[in-house]
């Protein structure tokens, strides 16, 4: 019986090792370890030993079962495991996984149709640098040093002569300097003032107009603002001018449109009155041509200056301008 467990153990190893599935695995257990299995044979045989042999008999043939036992488990659990290559391996069944999609920025996405409106209407697109000298932001635009209105802009001053624009105006000045009429641009752009709450952010963005040529009038700067209103807000929204100041306009007029929310009955958002300011506009002052030697005698013109973050904020409906800049994907993701 000793040489019937040897060779059972040994016999068992040699098949162990050449288990690679399911059907494999069954097959070894149903023939070594199962109820008519050769271990049960082989212990059949216990009865016919020597008495006295017996008890080291059956220890060494439960010895001999534990060993093939714990082969066979872990032969099992080796063949669980994936192998690397099944691993490397993709898995074709696997759902795709959908990339999230990224989207212009709102203010981006309201600067690019405002250049469009325009660029329909014949403008084309001028843009200057966010460094300006002052003698463009404030000395060509007829605002002298001292002047009151520069107390208006809060500027940021990079040194006595050089600061960051306050408004995209002074590109009326470059523009007209290195050209001759007629001109029919917008220019784009950031601007920056020190000044911040929650209709205020320190850098936002300004799209200017400028327009010279002969027999340019106030009715023109009407109906091209127009225009411009009725596409962006796709609604025939009434226009107010108010008149006003600019030292580089004359006169000038801040633009009113009729509230987008109310259409005017009055509401929260217009504060009952039924307007919402959205621009800055005005005829060229002759003393701004004049600067660039242009003769206000042959020509006119007309300019304007608006922000693009006030007019998403109408257009969205959103009443705190720092939301554009805080990059919570809760918001921007709303603008996909
Ligand atoms: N630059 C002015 C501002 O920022 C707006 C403006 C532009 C007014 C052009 C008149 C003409 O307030």
């Amino acid at each position: 019986m000793e040489n019937e467990l040897k060779k059972l153990k040994e016999e068992a190893h040699k098949l162990l090792g050449k288990i690679s599935d399911k059907g494999d695995a069954e097959e070894f257990r149903v023939r070594f370890l199962g109820r008519k299995g050769r271990f049960t044979q082989v212990m059949r045989s216990l009865g016919d030993v020597a008495r006295e042999n017996r008890p080291r008999l059956g220890q060494l043939a439960n010895q001999v079962k534990k060993e093939i036992e714990e082969g066979f488990e872990k032969q099992i659990s080796k063949l669980l495991q994936p192998s690397t290559s099944q691993m490397d391996r993709p898995d074709l069944s696997l759902p795709g996984r959908i990339p999230p999609r990224g989207a212009l920025h709102p203010v981006t996405q309201i600067m690019n149709e405002t250049c469009e409106i325009f660029e329909s209407l014949g403008f084309s697109v001028a843009e200057g640098p966010d460094v300006e000298q002052d003698y463009y932001n404030f000395e060509a635009l007829n605002i002298p040093p001292h002047h009151p209105a520069r107390d208006m802009h809060d500027t940021f001053y990079i040194s006595e002569s050089t600061l960051l624009r306050t408004h995209t105006s002074p590109m009326q000045a470059r523009v007209m300097e290195a050209s001759e009429p007629p001109i029919r641009i917008i220019a784009p752009g950031k601007v920056y003032r020190n000044d911040s709450d929650i209709t205020h952010t320190p850098m936002f963005h300004q799209v200017e107009g400028l327009l010279v040529d002969k027999g340019i009038s106030f009715a023109d700067l009407k109906g091209v603002l127009t225009i411009f209103i009725q596409k962006m807000f796709e609604k025939d929204l009434a226009l107010r001018f108010r008149p006003s100041f600019f030292p580089f306009t004359e006169p000038s007029a801040e633009v009113d449109i009729a509230c987008v929310m109310c259409g005017g009955a009055g509401c929260r958002v217009c504060k009952q009155t039924g307007w919402l300011e959205i621009l800055g506009a005005g005829m060229v002052d002759p003393a701004v041509f004049a600067q660039v030697g242009y003769d206000p005698k042959e020509y006119s013109g007309f300019a304007f200056g608006l922000g693009i973050e006030r007019i998403a904020m109408l257009k969205y409906g959103i009443d705190d301008i720092r939301l554009y800049y805080e990059n919570d994907q809760r918001f921007l993701s709303q603008f996909i």
